[in-house]
């Protein structure tokens, strides 16, 4: 008999691979995988398979797989390219994700989509629950919130994930970043001025596919327990990757970015520990982690 399909959609990001590979094992280090994933075919799609911004392609792909679930990991991800860029930004934030909720909905299928704490102002030192109301400054937030708003309209089986400070063994991301410069340089600066909560692609994988089997739709907030600054994130990726480096703190105002970045982007996983349960770890429990993994690799 023929399995019923789970698509995982943008399966080359840090995020896609992760999950792509978390299906094919039985246990992780947060836990089992959950058994009806056993019952599914999993298959992923790189943006040349499936570009999520041509809406008669996405409806045609999705309509000939018939799958249970999509899970939308694909996004443009580079948060200042977004300010020069709008036009893409849009293209793939809030058309891309509007494109696969309107054909989820025509198969009848569970969405998974993921978002960013960048939807927030992150002005006031508060930690954002999923009832607060959203106020992103930058492009990329705006075309992520946009992406949010379409997906709640366009399916009925929408789960919104919001993340932050994500990073993976694949990609780019700010642990690679800092471990490469650390070794080539033995000394950097990183802003103490903007607080967040690094997380683990293993913990998001893990929650996606643990809420896949729920109907438990809705906003959750995604992220890594405990806030610390990028200055306290880098400090500590040295130490746990053994780098001999010296990191120093630095101000926003001295490390000028394009995009305005929110200064306190804590977000709390609420909802999560409402519905399934809250199965992220403390950041430095799974920096440590990921370190021990991949410190000979990177
Ligand atoms: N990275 C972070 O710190 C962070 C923080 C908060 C939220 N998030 C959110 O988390 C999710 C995963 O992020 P990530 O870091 O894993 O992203 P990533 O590594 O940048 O990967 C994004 C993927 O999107 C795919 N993609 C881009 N344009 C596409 C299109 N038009 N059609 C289909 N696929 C397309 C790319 O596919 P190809 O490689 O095949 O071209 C790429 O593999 C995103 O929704 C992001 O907004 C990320």
């Amino acid at each position: 008999m023929q399995k019923e399909k789970i698509l995982i959609v943008g399966k080359n990001g840090q995020l896609g691979s992760a999950l792509m590979n978390l299906t094919k094992e039985k246990t992780c280090e947060l836990g089992d995988i959950p058994k009806y994933l056993e019952n599914f075919e999993i298959k992923g799609f790189s943006s040349k398979e499936l570009d999520i911004t041509k809406k008669e392609e996405v409806i045609k792909i999705i309509k000939k797989e018939q799958p249970k679930a999509v899970v939308n990991c694909a996004a443009y991800t580079n948060v200042d390219g977004c300010e020069d860029d709008v036009d893409t930004a849009f293209l793939v934030n809030a058309l891309g994700p509007r494109n696969l909720a309107i054909a989820a909905e025509e198969v009848k299928a569970k969405l998974i989509h993921i978002s960013t704490d960048y939807v927030f102002d992150g002005e006031e030192e508060k930690k954002r629950v999923e009832f607060d109301l959203i106020n992103p400054k930058s492009i990329y937030g705006k075309s992520k919130a946009l992406g949010e708003e379409y997906v709640k309209n366009f399916c009925s089986r929408f789960f919104i994930l919001r993340t932050a400070w994500l990073y993976g063994e694949n990609g780019n991301n700010f642990v690679k970043t800092i471990v490469k410069v650390a070794r080539e340089k033995g000394e950097l600066k990183v802003v103490d001025d903007q607080i967040g909560s690094p997380t683990n692609v293993l913990d998001l994988s893990f929650v996606i596919l643990k809420l896949l089997e729920t109907e438990e739709y809705g906003i959750y907030h995604c992220s890594g327990n405990k806030q610390c600054s990028w200055y306290d994130f880098a400090v500590l990726i040295v130490k746990h990757f053994g780098v001999d480096a010296r990191v120093f703190p630095c101000s926003t105002e001295e490390f000028k970015r394009k995009a305005k970045r929110p200064k306190f982007s804590v977000l709390e996983n609420l909802m999560l520990k409402l519905t399934i349960g809250d199965y992220f770890r403390d950041w430095e429990d799974a920096l440590i982690s990921f370190a021990k993994k991949n410190k000979n690799i990177f």
